[in-house]
């Protein structure tokens, strides 16, 4: 593979063709063709990607598809389905897409049967799940549990908690469940606010299980439980979710409540795995199985279809001619589905930390731009805070806009508005609003030409969920593959735990802290606080603190 992704000459045509096309308007683009909104969309199971509405060409999409050719990308696939090691840094397969191939299914990884172990985790998630779903799982006093608590953070949090809100109307009617992820002790205050340890659950998530914020709070639980229950408790009220049965143990639980997954699930593509056992308990095993068939469909497609065709292919591919080739720093993730409003927070963690690399995966620097700063809000509330920047600033931001035909409620009115903005919004990016008569004032001009995809699903369902969370998964791989990072180890995130352990030990000390002199006054201003054991309260303003 050549050294960076721009040494190859078709990066160098691509760019050449940005620059011919610097003058080209969407509103002459769709002018020259009037099938551009059918021909630019695709299809697959249900899922449509309309990419009509972006600055390109036939000529740009076929040097995108030569860059994917010549970077190797179907080999890139295959190789991970195969369970090649990819992930050099860490010396490990990447095959979270097993975590979904159906029961009977094989896939050897160093001669061990992989999908069969994912088989017989599930199964034993599955029962857990009925056991607290028809109340045979009592907790300590014989109560049925009523709430689950997953602890966990980042990719043992971000996944389990999005897709709970995304799929509330097929939850269990008396079992709910909790999110706690902040070593912010506001955050488990807030969790259990109301709640009784005798009929809790906690689902300690944690694929090292040394994560400081998982285990802090964890401790706090399992406090708060044996405060009111005792210690003997705990082995009904904790189960775990790890790849490291030595520290589940060592936190005194009961490795037979332990569900196991495995270092060739990276964190933040675990949701499949029994990361999911918290959804799997209030959805239900069935319909759990159901989100994996959603995404096995996806996986089917992108290992087949032609590039032409593949839908993540042709959403990886645009990304990145926005990003390398139109300047593009930032992207917006807009489901028009309040039920979605945690996706983009998800995609923020799969994106950015899979792929804000600067090295390449042999350890070179990468020399293009990788992973674009990736965030977003559901609409409509986005247009009321920062559309106006998507409209007339000055920072291009390309986006992806969700919309679900079918609602889950019966207020068509509301439905009807909301894919109505939806539609409204792609438009007023594309196009604009032409400067007729030349009199519309500077500030009222709409210059168009703002790029974006849009994303339709016939419902919110397990299925189609799994659909979705696989099409950005295998996104991000496309775009990953061709910047040449590795895009399943986050070293980034090393640095600030390990300053962060320093850091603790001398707030709790009386040592003169000898960081830099910002860092130095910063931590001496909150050791007089805590000190005084006033914090938050009535120490915020004076000059002596200093
Ligand atoms: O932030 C780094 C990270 O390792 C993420 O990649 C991961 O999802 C998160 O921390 C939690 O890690 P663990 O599941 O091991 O507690």
């Amino acid at each position: 593979m050549s050294a960076s992704v721009s040494a190859l000459p078709v990066w160098g045509e691509l760019a050449a063709h940005r620059s011919e096309l610097a003058s080209t308007s969407m509103r002459e683009l769709f002018g020259r063709d009037p099938r551009r909104g059918t021909a630019l969309a695709i299809e697959h199971d249900g899922v449509v990607l309309d990419y009509s509405k972006n600055v390109i060409t036939d000529r740009t999409l076929s040097l995108l598809m030569r860059l994917a050719r010549d970077r190797g990308l179907v080999a890139g696939i295959d190789a991970m389905f195969g369970g090649a090691r990819i992930n050099t840094t860490e010396d490990r397969a990447v095959l979270h897409t097993v975590l979904r191939t159906p029961a009977g299914g094989s896939v050897l990884l160093d001669g061990v049967d992989v999908a069969g172990s994912v088989h017989q985790v599930l199964d034993r998630m599955s029962d857990l799940a009925d056991a607290i779903r028809s109340g045979r799982w009592r907790g300590a006093t014989g109560r049925p549990i009523r709430t689950v608590v997953n602890i966990g953070i980042g990719g043992s949090d971000l996944g389990p908690a999005m897709a709970y809100h995304a799929l509330r109307e097929f939850a269990h009617a008396a079992v709910e469940a909790r999110f706690v992820s902040n070593v912010d002790g506001h955050d488990i205050d807030r969790v259990l606010r109301g709640l009784e340890p005798e009929t809790t659950l906690f689902i300690v998530s944690s694929k090292t299980f040394t994560t400081i914020e998982t285990l802090t709070n964890a401790r706090t639980a399992r406090r708060w439980l044996v405060e009111s229950l005792g210690a003997e408790a705990v082995g009904k009220h904790f189960v775990a979710v790890s790849t490291n049965g030595r520290e589940v143990a060592g936190f005194g639980i009961d490795p037979a409540n332990m569900f196991e997954f495995w270092d060739w699930v990276g964190g933040r593509y675990s949701l499949p795995s029994a990361i999911g056992l918290s959804l799997m308990i209030v959805i239900g095993p069935e319909r759990f199985r159901e989100f994996l068939a959603g995404a096995h469909s996806m996986d089917r497609h992108f290992r087949a279809a032609p590039l032409e065709k593949n839908l993540p292919v042709l959403l990886g591919l645009l990304g990145i001619w926005h990003r390398n080739f139109c300047g593009a720093q930032a992207f917006a993730v807009l489901p028009y589905d309040q039920r979605l409003a945690l996706l983009p927070a998800y995609l923020q963690q799969l994106d950015m930390e899979s792929n804000g690399k600067s090295v390449d995966r042999y350890g070179r620097a990468v020399g293009v731009d990788t992973a674009p700063i990736l965030w977003g809000a559901p609409g409509t509330n986005g247009q009321h805070a920062f559309f106006q920047m998507l409209h007339q600033g000055t920072t291009l931001v390309p986006s992806d806009f969700i919309g679900v035909l079918e609602p889950a409620h019966t207020h068509r009115e509301h439905h009807d508005l909301l894919m109505a903005n939806l539609f409204a919004q792609t438009r007023a990016l594309a196009f604009g609003e032409p400067d007729g008569s030349g009199e519309r004032p500077p500030h009222r001009a709409f210059p168009g030409d703002r790029p974006s995809n849009t994303i339709l699903v016939p419902r919110l369902s397990p299925y189609t969920l799994g659909q979705l969370l696989a099409l950005y998964e295998h996104k991000v791989f496309v775009q990953g593959w061709i910047w040449g990072v590795n895009s399943f180890d986050q070293w980034g995130v090393e640095l600030g735990k390990k300053l962060a352990t320093g850091l603790r030990d001398d707030l709790e000390s009386d040592r003169t802290p000898a960081w830099d002199s910002s860092t130095n006054a910063l931590m001496m201003r909150y050791r007089r606080v805590r000190r005084a054991g006033t914090a938050g309260r009535d120490a915020t303003t004076t000059d002596e603190m200093i």
